[in-house]
Parts: C-alpha cells; structure tokens; sequence
C-alpha cells in the first residue's frame, strides 16, 4: 500500500462535553452523546514522506495531528517519515467539529496505513482523542455515546453507536454566522470555566441527569423531548462560558437570531430543536421530511451567512487504499 485517503464527519453533541478530568490525556469530566454527520467531510492522505522528515499539508497547526501520529507510532513501532494532508469540504475551525471530523480521518488513515487496520477499536480511541476529544464520537456513525470513564489512564474512555442513525432519523440545517476560525480554541476554554465560573460544576452535575433523559428519549423516539434536553444543555454550557471570567463568548447577532428564528419556527409547528458549540454557529436539527421547509425559513435571517444542509450517517465510508 503506498497511501491512505479516507474520510470521517463531523459529530454534533447533543449532551455536550465541557470540561476534562485529565489534560495531557484528554479525557473528559464526564459523558457526552452526539450524532456523527454525513455529507459534511475531512479527508486525511497518508503516505511515507520523501525526504527524512513529516511532511504536513494541513489548515494551520499541525500538533493535533502530530500528537495523533506520535501515538499511532507508539503503539505500532513504525516510525517511518509521514506525508499527512487534511483537507475538509466545509469551514475550519469555526465551531463546525472540524478538529473532530479531522482527527477521526486521521486515526482511521493511520490504522490502515501502519497496521493495516489491526489496531483495536479502543486503541484507536486513545490515538484520536489525543489530537482532539470530541474526535472519538467521530469514529462511530449514528447516535454516538462517548463515556467518561474513572480509569486514570482512560481504559474505560471509549465510545460506541448506541442507536442506529435511522431508529431516529434527523436532518441538519447549519446556519453559517462566522466561518472564521473562533476566537478561543476549546482547551483553554475549557480551563478558563473550570477555573472561575460558578456554574462549573452544576453543569457536571446536570449532565449525568440530561444524559439520561437524552437516551431515553432516543430509546421512545421522542423527538420534542429530545430537542427540549439537547436545547437545554447547549444553553447551560454557554451559561458556563458566559460566567467565566473574562467571560467566554461565541454568540453573534446572527446566533440570537437564528436562536430567535427556531423557537418561531416551532411556535408554527415546524418540529425543530438548535444546539451550538464553541463557536456562533447554529445547528438546527428536524425530522428529515422537514428539511426543506426550515431551509427555506431560514433563508433570509440576519447575520446568517449561508446554511449547510446534513443528516445522520448510517455508516462511515469505507477505506479508500491505493
Ligand atoms: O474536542 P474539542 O476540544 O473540540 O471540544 C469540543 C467541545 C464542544 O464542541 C463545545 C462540545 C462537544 O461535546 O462537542
């Protein structure tokens, strides 16, 4: 095999993860759900280097990646040079999951590239959550529970499909506010909350209940009570963000007004629910038969730049190998 190119998609948590219990290991303080994506896409390329040393084609700094292929050659004993490029067909960095989407391509290209895909799951779980935590909820398609875990060394991190994309099948409508790279990476973020806000560790506290009321609505297809949970945790996270200090801010006016604009359009009858991440982004989520007509409600809000339209993966794409 002379090179890997394989792809994965974004995941957008419903139950969000928001702080760690351990740094240099990324893992989290507590569990979080998400579902994987399907059009929206990272593509990593993997290949032996030409010259003696890595070679990185990459949106900015390369040391999530790096830290992703130190990993993978600890693990495999292949330290030969690496040619790695990503490249995503949607915004970097903006709150979108690129890192996520990037780091579960990464992983699932360097499995295949150095061990031929013999590297166990939860292996591969480790090797990507050190470039990126949320990334784990990326190697698996559908409804993707990503548990905490107590074993210092992370063991018992690992994540797994707990429902099948169509037991419950959901659309996306993205509204695009910013695509700009956000103004504070989730790392620091996350330890500036930890550090000063208030609702710290309420929000942990909340999190295990939410999660529970999260999975049991999956598990009756509830989709109103599905939405009111996912809306109700992404707030209590920004609460966190927004009482840290210096406060942590990522709405814009165009995130108000998208905000504004679900709840309206569910005051019509239009069942729809948002969720937003570190970043001004609003994703809103709808049964897939009412996808086009939030499109098309969602046209014309202001501060919203353009929408990207997406849906639940029902399975990651196959291996491409040259
Ligand atoms: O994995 P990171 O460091 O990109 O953090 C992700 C944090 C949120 O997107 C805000 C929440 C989540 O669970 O995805």
């Amino acid at each position: 095999m002379t090179e890997v190119r394989i792809s994965a998609a974004p995941n957008i948590a419903l139950i969000k993860y928001w702080g760690k219990r351990h740094k240099a290991l990324n893992l989290p303080l507590t569990s979080s759900f998400s579902v994987t994506l399907s059009q929206m896409r990272s593509w990593a390329t993997v290949r032996e280097a030409s010259g003696k040393a890595d070679e990185w084609n990459l949106m900015g700094d390369p040391s999530k990646a790096q830290r992703v292929v130190e990993a993978a050659r600890q693990t495999t004993g292949d330290r030969r040079p690496l040619y790695v490029s990503i490249e995503n067909n949607f915004p970097s960095g903006a709150g979108l999951a690129s890192s996520a989407s990037s780091m579960a391509a990464l992983t699932r290209a360097l499995s295949r590239f150095l061990a031929d895909d013999t590297v166990p799951m939860n292996q591969l779980t480790t090797w990507s959550r050190l470039g990126s935590g949320s990334s784990v909820r990326s190697l698996f398609p559908g409804y993707v529970h990503w548990e905490a875990g107590t074993d210092p060394e992370g063991k018992d991190c690992i994540a797994e499909t707990r429902f099948e994309a169509m037991h419950l099948p959901l659309a996306l409508v993205a509204c695009v506010v910013d695509d700009q790279p956000k103004p504070i990476g989730s790392t620091a973020a996350m330890e500036r909350s930890r550090d000063t806000s208030p609702l710290y560790e309420e929000f942990h506290t909340k999190n295990t209940s939410m999660m529970k009321i999260a999975l049991d609505a999956v598990t009756r297809r509830d989709f109103i009570a599905l939405g009111e949970v996912s809306e109700a945790n992404c707030l209590l996270m920004h609460e966190v963000m927004q009482t840290s200090g210096p406060p942590i801010n990522y709405f814009k006016p165009g995130t108000h007004a998208a905000i504004d604009h679900t709840r309206k359009l569910r005051a019509e009858g239009i069942p729809c629910f948002f969720t937003i991440d570190a970043g001004p982004n609003v994703k809103i989520f709808c049964p897939p038969e009412y996808q086009e007509s939030v499109r098309r409600a969602c046209e014309n809000i202001p501060g919203v730049k353009r929408l990207l339209l997406d849906r639940i993966a029902t399975q990651l794409d196959p291996v491409e190998a040259a």
